[in-house]
């Protein structure tokens, strides 16, 4: 298949890539580079042995979109395109709407006029809002507490009006839960810009001395250790859901959501047991009140996905944590030799 891969030089959507490419389909990365760079396009070339397409466009721009489609003769589009921050996303609202539902609605247009009308789209574990029960399956009730959450539900619902009027149309949503860890190579990762919201690239950076102390949200929670519980899944279990997706939409029309989780969740301080087991560095860490909009625990109802795609994660928690180790320890090496750090550690995003 000729697949259209927006968002592709980001950090799911390059892993991605990768496994869509070794499946021999012929991937098209389409990104406005707005955080991420256009040297890991190269590095997944370098990873599959051969050069990786690369458009560099927004996908709120119809017109350009189109064309691509057209010139690439695209079969199939995976849609990982957006802006991705909580927090960011209460203070900058309209840029959450425009990237990712105005983002969203452009490409549709763009697909319908070019009768391109199979969708895998990401999603995320953030649609289910305060879990009402565990683990969570894919009929839990959907809300949204923040704008980029609502985002999200929003495009889910859009999609679905889609697939009702029209059943030419072939969506699946992947709602992610925790997605962590990196290629074995360590060419390609999660290096976010500035402080790291999510836990687990935190935590690299307190092992690397890039930072001095981790913050632990909260240890009152209702949980075994009190912190807070999640669904860690391996990125690359994570793409290799895509593929299965791709490959069950060919025959199945319609709106489909599937969770991307594990069923399996840790805590907070396992998490940082586990990387100091990995690293064999110490991670200094302070426990702070709760962090606002944060649940207790989530994770997933995984069956769906068994059923349908015949996917299940298979990576331990011990590769997700030293994967991102070797990753991170590539990010140091590389930082340190680069004179000019800010620019060294756009270059290695
Ligand atoms: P990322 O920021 O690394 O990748 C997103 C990519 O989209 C970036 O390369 C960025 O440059 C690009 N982009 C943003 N707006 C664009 C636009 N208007 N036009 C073209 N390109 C644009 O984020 P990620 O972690 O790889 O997430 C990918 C998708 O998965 C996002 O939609 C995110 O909401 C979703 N998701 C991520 C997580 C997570 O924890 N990482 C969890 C659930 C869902
Ligand atoms: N945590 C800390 N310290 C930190 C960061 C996080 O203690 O510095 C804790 C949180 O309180 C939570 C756990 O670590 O208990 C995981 O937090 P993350 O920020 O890594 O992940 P979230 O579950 O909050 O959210 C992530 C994405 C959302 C997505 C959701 C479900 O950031 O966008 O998973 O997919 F919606």
């Amino acid at each position: 298949m000729n697949i259209l891969l927006t968002g592709g030089t980001g950090y799911i959507g390059s892993h991605v890539a990768v496994v869509l490419s070794e499946m021999s389909h012929r991937v098209v990365l389409y990104d406005n580079l707005s955080n991420s760079v256009r040297t890991v396009a190269d590095r997944i070339g370098e990873i599959v042995g051969k050069s990786c397409e690369f458009v560099r466009g927004d996908i709120r721009d119809t017109d350009f979109l189109q064309k691509a489609l057209r010139e690439y003769e695209i079969d199939a589009v995976v849609h990982l395109a957006g802006l991705k921050a909580v927090g960011e996303s209460v203070d900058k609202p309209i840029e959450y709407y425009s990237n990712n539902v105005q983002g969203t609605i452009s490409l549709l247009e763009a697909m319908k006029a070019e009768d391109v009308k199979r969708l895998v789209f990401s999603s995320s574990a953030t649609v289910y809002g305060q879990p009402q029960y565990l683990p969570i399956d894919e009929s839990h009730p959907t809300s949204a507490t923040n704008p980029y959450g609502r985002s999200k539900l929003h495009i889910e619902e859009m999609l679905g009006d889609l697939a009702i009027s029209d059943p030419d149309w072939h969506v699946a949503c992947l709602r992610y839960f925790n997605p962590v860890g990196a290629h074995e190579t360590a060419l390609l990762g999660e290096n976010p810009s500035g402080k790291p919201n999510n836990l687990v690239p935190f935590i690299a950076q307190v092992a690397s001395g890039t930072r001095a102390v981790l913050s632990v949200f909260g240890d009152d929670y209702d949980t075994s250790d009190g912190t807070g519980l999640r669904d860690y899944i391996h990125v690359m279990d994570l793409a290799e859901g895509h593929a299965l997706a791709l490959q069950f939409l060919v025959d199945n029309a319609g709106w489909h959501a599937i969770n991307l989780g594990t069923g399996q969740a840790y805590s907070v301080l396992e998490m940082i047991k586990s990387f100091e087991h990995v690293s064999g560095r110490k991670i200094a860490f302070e426990v702070m009140p709760r962090r606002s909009g944060d649940v207790a625990a989530c994770y997933a109802d995984a069956e769906k996905a068994r059923n349908l795609l015949g996917w299940t994660a298979t990576r331990t928690l011990e590769n997700m944590c030293s994967s991102t180790w070797h990753f991170q320890q590539t990010v140091d090496k590389y930082t340190a030799q680069c004179p000019k750090q800010p620019e060294c550690d756009k270059a290695r995003r």
